[in-house]
Order: C-alpha cells, then structure tokens, then sequence
C-alpha cells in the first residue's frame, strides 16, 4: 500500500539546484535571468564570503534586494546556511564603507531575526533555514523542501518533512561519500540521510576539483544525493554557476559546471525515483 500510495503521488516537477556562490553577484543575477523556468530554485548555503572586503553589511543589502526582486517572478526558492553565512568570524563593516541612508531600513529587517538568512523569509514562497515546507508549484504539483541549517560544530539537527516526497538541503555533504572527496563531509547529516532516506538532498561545500573524480549524484540508500561542485572563488569567473537540474517528468538530473574558464559543460543521467 505504501508502495502504491508514493506512486500515485509522484509530482512532476523541474528544480534547480545549486550552492556556494560566495557573493559573486552576476550568479546571483544570472538567478534572476533563469528562475521562471524552474518549480523551484535551491541554493544550498554559502550565499555570503566572510573574506568580502567591503564587510558583511553590503552584502546583506544586495542580498535583501536581490530576494525582493527574486520574489516577484512569484518562483519558490529554498535556501539554507553554510559556513560563509555564520557571521560570527566577519567584519561588520569595514573602515571607509559607506551605506547609504535609504538603505538603513533593510538592516533594520535584519535585526528582527536571529539569523539574518530568516529575514529573507519575505513570503509564503520561501523555504529557508529549520523550514520543513511543502512547495506547491504552479502546475499543481507538490513536494517537501526540509532546509537544515550548518552549524560551526558540525551538528545537524534533523527536521521530519512535511510530507513525501521530499528534498533536505544541507551544506555540507554526507561523510563518506563520492559526494563529499577530497574532503570528509558531515558525519551527522550521513546519518540523517540514513535514517529518513529522504527522495532528494542537496549539498554544496566542497567544490569543483581539478583532478578529482567531481561526481555530482550518489545514490545512498533510497536517496538521490546530490552536490553541485561549485567553481571555488577566483579573481576571474565563469559567467554562470554550476548548477544541477532535476527534472521528474524527464526523470533525469543534468549538471551544467564549467571545468575551465572557456566551456560549461553538460552531464545528463537517468534517475528513476528512488522507490519508483
Ligand atoms: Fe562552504
């Protein structure tokens, strides 16, 4: 029955998965070209660089603006923190940075929450942090987004979706894992996709790296786990983020990444359902 019952659900939807932009704001402009084509878009963590010269208050108002003009293309987005988005390590402000009066009213925003990503939370379409939301998209289709935020000790507090099926966003990738090399990935959030076997997860965190297999799916369990391998910060940039694209009517993921400069690159596999 149960069996049954998942098929019949089954949503046909189209997503658009990516993470670790790092404030590089023509991806964060790019998001804005590409959005209306997606039933949701998914960033999972490092929105922010705790390196920017110019301090963290700058970016929280790009940020802040960039999700107004996001939220009028009326696209559910889903975000959730990274290690760049803890603020603790950052400079508030740096010493000849100016913020223009106008502007003040936006960290005013800022202020009402404990986490400056909740701010964002600016409508019903907004999945972010400690979120377990059902997303309903414009054709009629519904699936779960679960957003579980990072934390500097690598703890992992487990949300229950709303509701089957369902995609967890979390930084950092499951340890031991294709996904997380060359590095270790997240030893809790190994066993949250362990123990729930969520549909979907998607991670950011370890980048794209040159001589490194870079796989970008790995199937645990009954999961689907993904990790978008984000061109790392460089003077020079792609004009466009890796990103991955979910599509369940196609049933198939493509991941467009850039392994140099000139030329993305497109790889496209199958990907049944994970009970389906
Ligand atoms: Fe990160």
């Amino acid at each position: 029955m149960l069996f049954l019952g998942f098929l019949l659900t089954k949503p046909k939807v189209k997503l658009l998965l990516t993470a670790d932009f790092h404030f590089h704001k023509p991806w964060f402009d790019w998001i804005l070209r590409v959005a209306d084509r997606y039933d949701l878009v998914c960033i999972a963590g490092d929105l922010l660089d705790m390196f920017h010269p110019e301090g963290v208050v700058p970016q929280l108002i790009y940020v802040y603006e960039w999700m107004q003009t996001l939220m009028k293309l009326q696209v559910p987005v889903a975000l959730c923190s990274g290690n760049h988005d803890l603020l603790g390590n950052t400079p508030i402000l740096v010493p000849g940075v100016s913020i223009r009066k106008d502007k003040l009213p936006i960290l005013g925003e800022f202020a009402k929450h404990r986490h400056w990503l909740h701010s964002l939370k600016m409508n019903h379409l907004v999945a972010v942090d400690d979120d377990s939301k059902i997303i309903r998209t414009r054709g009629g289709e519904a699936i779960t987004v679960v957003c579980l935020p990072y934390a500097a000790d690598g703890h992992v507090q487990s949300l229950n979706p709303a509701a089957q099926p369902y995609l967890i966003l979390h930084h950092e990738p499951p340890a031991q894992t294709r996904i997380a090399e060359p590095k270790d990935g997240s030893r809790e959030f190994a066993l949250v996709v362990a123990r729930q076997q969520p549909t979907w997860t998607l991670s950011g965190h370890v980048h794209f790296t040159l001589g490194a297999e870079n796989d970008f799916l790995q199937r645990i369990g009954h999961s689907w786990c993904f990790i978008c391998r984000q061109t790392p910060p460089a003077v020079v940039l792609p004009p466009e983020p890796n990103f991955i694209v979910l599509d369940t009517k196609k049933s198939e993921a493509s991941w467009f990444h850039w392994p140099s400069l000139e030329k993305a690159e497109e790889l496209k596999v199958p990907l049944p359902y994970p009970r389906g």
